[in-house]
């Protein structure tokens, strides 16, 4: 662990949403999370309402102004439903502000102390691109329900579809800002750069993007950045862009040890997928070689394959799960490889361009 910014894990993504009860609705029954706690009106809370959802070590939690002048009401405005924090559990949350405030970040929510029956919650933020918020939660000597002010719903069922944690969560940022934010979450949070990608990797006939890859030392904290590339055509960044109303977060992916099953479950439920052709899958063995995966169950799932030296990696990606062409997930069973997939870039790319193109935006 990093000696100026240990950081033990994600903590949960905070959405903000128009309707929380019904994005939790969506997240339950699609996505296979429990809505295990939440803070509204019904708990004395009069702000906002909150449902936290939780599936294997993953945690969200949506929020939904209940006021016209609040913050998440302003945000949802702007950007639509999205991602709007990103929460990770540090030893000490005042340490982790002090240090990156010192290093340069801007603060968000200055060190803050709430206290219950249950313990002592800390947690403080800064600011990152967009209008994301990096948030540094210590719970240690918390033991309540989530956070205070929470109730405890349901228990954590045994109706999910196999996703065990966060992998990576990606930004898109304006063009010429991937650097400046890669350089932001190197030295005010001691982050690495993992991989980096040109627009060479990353090109088709019609679009281009850069990413660069960002980490915190242990390696459980992965962030990529991306940034738009001149092409013939609009880059799936530039659209994100535009219709995000500036940076933001662009991909959630998810990790499953079992991709076929719970893709299975995930396409029986109605989540749609981006759409793989057929022609992905010829050849398929000759270039990734030998997997332990049934190719034709790849083929009927739309699942894709990459292979490094380390080993391989399997992925899907959702259609954007609200109506602004912005957020989608992933959904990734790592066998060896620590990747990204790069070997699919260009058959996922010519897949989205696909859907731009429907949407008149290419
Ligand atoms: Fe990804």
């Amino acid at each position: 662990m990093s000696e100026f910014f240990p950081i033990q894990g994600f903590d949960h993504l905070e959405f903000y949403v128009g309707n929380a009860k019904q994005a939790a609705q969506f997240y339950e029954h699609n996505l296979g999370f429990a809505n295990t706690a939440y803070r509204g009106l019904e708990t004395g809370y009069r702000k906002t309402a909150s449902y936290l959802m939780e599936q294997g070590d993953i945690r969200l939690l949506f929020s939904t102004a209940l006021s016209p002048d609040n913050t998440i009401a302003q945000s949802v405005l702007q950007h639509g439903d999205g991602v709007a924090v990103i929460a990770l559990e540090v030893p000490n949350a005042e340490f982790a502000y002090r240090e990156a405030t010192r290093r340069g970040a801007i603060g968000a929510i200055p060190p803050t102390t709430e206290q219950d029956q249950q313990g002592i919650f800390r947690y403080a933020a800064i600011h990152a691109y967009g209008e994301i918020l990096i948030k540094f939660v210590e719970r240690t000597n918390y033991q309540g329900v989530f956070a205070p002010g929470f109730q405890l719903r349901d228990k954590i069922s045994d109706r999910g579809v196999g996703l065990t944690h966060i992998d990576h969560v990606v930004g898109n940022v304006e063009l010429g800002a991937m650097d400046i934010w890669a350089e932001f979450f190197a030295q005010t949070m001691d982050f690495q750069l993992l991989v980096h990608f040109d627009e060479g990797t990353i090109a088709t006939e019609y679009s281009a993007l850069m990413s660069k890859v960002m980490q915190d030392s242990t390696g459980k904290i992965k962030l990529p950045i991306n940034e738009p590339a001149a092409g013939q055509g609009k880059s799936q960044i530039q659209e994100y862009l535009d219709y995000n109303c500036g940076a933001g977060i662009q991909h959630v992916a998810l990790a499953t040890k079992n991709i076929i099953q719970t893709v299975s479950q995930l396409r029986d439920s109605g989540v749609k997928f981006l759409a793989i052709p057929s022609s992905y899958y010829e050849n398929l063995e000759a270039r990734v070689g030998k997997i332990n995966e049934s190719i034709a169950k790849l083929a009927e799932l739309g699942i894709l394959v990459d292979r490094d030296r380390d080993g391989y990696l399997l992925q899907i990606f959702t259609q954007p799960v609200e109506d602004r062409p912005t957020l989608f997930f992933e959904i990734i069973q790592r066998c060896g490889s620590q990747g990204f997939g790069e070997g699919n870039f260009k058959a996922l790319f010519e897949a989205i361009e696909r859907e731009q193109i429907r949407r008149g935006n290419l």
